[in-house]
């Protein structure tokens, strides 16, 4: 019986600890690291252009997303070019379907709406996000 109570006090002062972390937690939430304050959407999203947690985009679409021939193909003896696609002028949508289901010879990505965002005003500087 003693035992028992040991373990349910062990295990409530366990938990009282972990609210205390949360807090801590909290407080340090309130004021974001200093780099993201500087770091405007389109930096963001030029950064996630190169390092996107995957291969790059740049890698295929190039330099600003102006796209590229990413290799060859042969075809009844002839070599035909693998083009990624200019990515500046398309609409939100199709630009989202891309990321998440992959295209083609691209890759799908894992990426959060706002990172989806941010990649799309990059590329996108002139366009709001229109659907
Ligand atoms: C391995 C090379 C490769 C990488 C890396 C890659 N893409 Fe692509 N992407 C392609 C190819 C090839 C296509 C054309 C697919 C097709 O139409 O068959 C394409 C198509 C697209 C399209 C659709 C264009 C349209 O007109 O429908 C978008 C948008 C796009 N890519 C954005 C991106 C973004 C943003 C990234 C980085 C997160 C990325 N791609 C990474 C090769 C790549």
């Amino acid at each position: 019986m003693l035992r028992y109570f040991l373990i349910i006090s062990i295990l409530l002062s366990l938990q009282l600890s972990a609210e205390e972390g949360k807090s801590t937690l909290l407080s340090q939430n309130d004021s974001p690291p200093q780099r993201i304050e500087f770091l405007t959407q389109r930096e963001y999203g030029k950064a996630l252009y190169s390092n996107p947690r995957g291969i790059g985009c740049i890698q295929c679409h190039g330099q600003d997303g102006n796209g590229g021939i990413i290799g060859y193909t042969k075809q009844k003896g002839k070599q035909k070019p693998i083009l990624a696609p200019k990515i500046t002028n398309i609409k939100f949508i199709r630009f989202e379907n891309a990321l998440k289901n992959g295209k083609g010879f691209m890759p799908k990505y894992n990426l959060s709406a706002s990172e989806m965002v941010a990649l799309y005003s990059y590329l996108n500087p002139n366009q709001i996000k229109s659907k």
